[in-house]
């Protein structure tokens, strides 16, 4: 699939591991999402827009490049909150937006409660975050609203995915690059991850 990147590599696989096994508490889950998360940045901006300065070194005045200041970061709460520091830590000039959406228990459709997003973000590269890609409903519902506000350059990022809505989001969103560090087997009847590592939000801030 074009515009989708699965990472497979050992050291996000090594992490997601350990996010994976029940036994590991929400202390230890939330540093590997922070972690996982900066490790995929690494790769996701690799073409962020960047732009000519001038520096005098001790030895020469030379042209080079810095990072231009024009991203956003857009968590889905809850759980793509887990994402951001780790991103920050990276892009300490990314603006942050947030888009509140919860799954529906019964019929699994996302359900929106909150939406704040910078005001130029039209003219920002845009990344949105969250954790999970399990039915694609969120991941597309988050887009529509970014898109809504005149964004053209967006990518999405997660730490696990199923392969039913790494499909569905690429086939209503083929312009929107697609993170993920990990595909999975599929979904459960109940819209899980399998394998997974369970609820993501109830993971990360200890409500279950
Ligand atoms: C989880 C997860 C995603 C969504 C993914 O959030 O963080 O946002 O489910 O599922 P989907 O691809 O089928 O839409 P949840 O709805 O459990 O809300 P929470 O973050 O508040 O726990
Ligand atoms: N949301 C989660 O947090 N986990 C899943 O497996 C599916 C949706």
């Amino acid at each position: 699939m074009n515009n989708v990147t699965i990472f497979d590599h050992p050291l996000i696989t090594h992490k997601i591991a350990i996010m994976r096994d029940e036994r590991t508490g929400s202390k230890e889950f939330r540093e590997l999402v922070e972690e996982v998360a900066m490790l995929m940045a690494y790769e996701a901006l690799r073409d962020i827009n960047t732009k000519e300065i001038e520096v005098k070194t001790p030895i020469a005045t030379t042209k080079t490049r810095v990072v231009a200041k024009d991203l956003a970061i857009v968590p889905i709460l809850r759980a793509g909150l887990g994402m951001v520091n780790g991103i920050l830590a990276l892009i300490p000039t990314a603006k942050v937006g947030h888009v509140g959406l919860y799954r529906d228990h019964e019929t699994l459709e996302p359900r929106e409660y909150y939406c704040k997003l910078p005001d130029d973000i039209a003219e920002r590269e845009v990344i949105i975050l969250d954790p999970m890609l399990a039915t694609g409903g969120s991941a597309i519902a988050a887009i529509d609203f970014i898109k809504a506000r005149g964004c053209r350059n967006i990518k999405f990022m997660s730490i696990i995915g199923a392969p039913e809505g790494i499909e569905k989001v690429h086939e209503k969103h083929p312009d929107v690059h697609i993170f993920v560090g990990c595909k999975d087997s599929h979904l459960n009847e109940h819209g899980y991850i399998v394998p997974g590592l369970g609820d993501a939000g109830d993971r990360i801030f200890g409500t279950k």
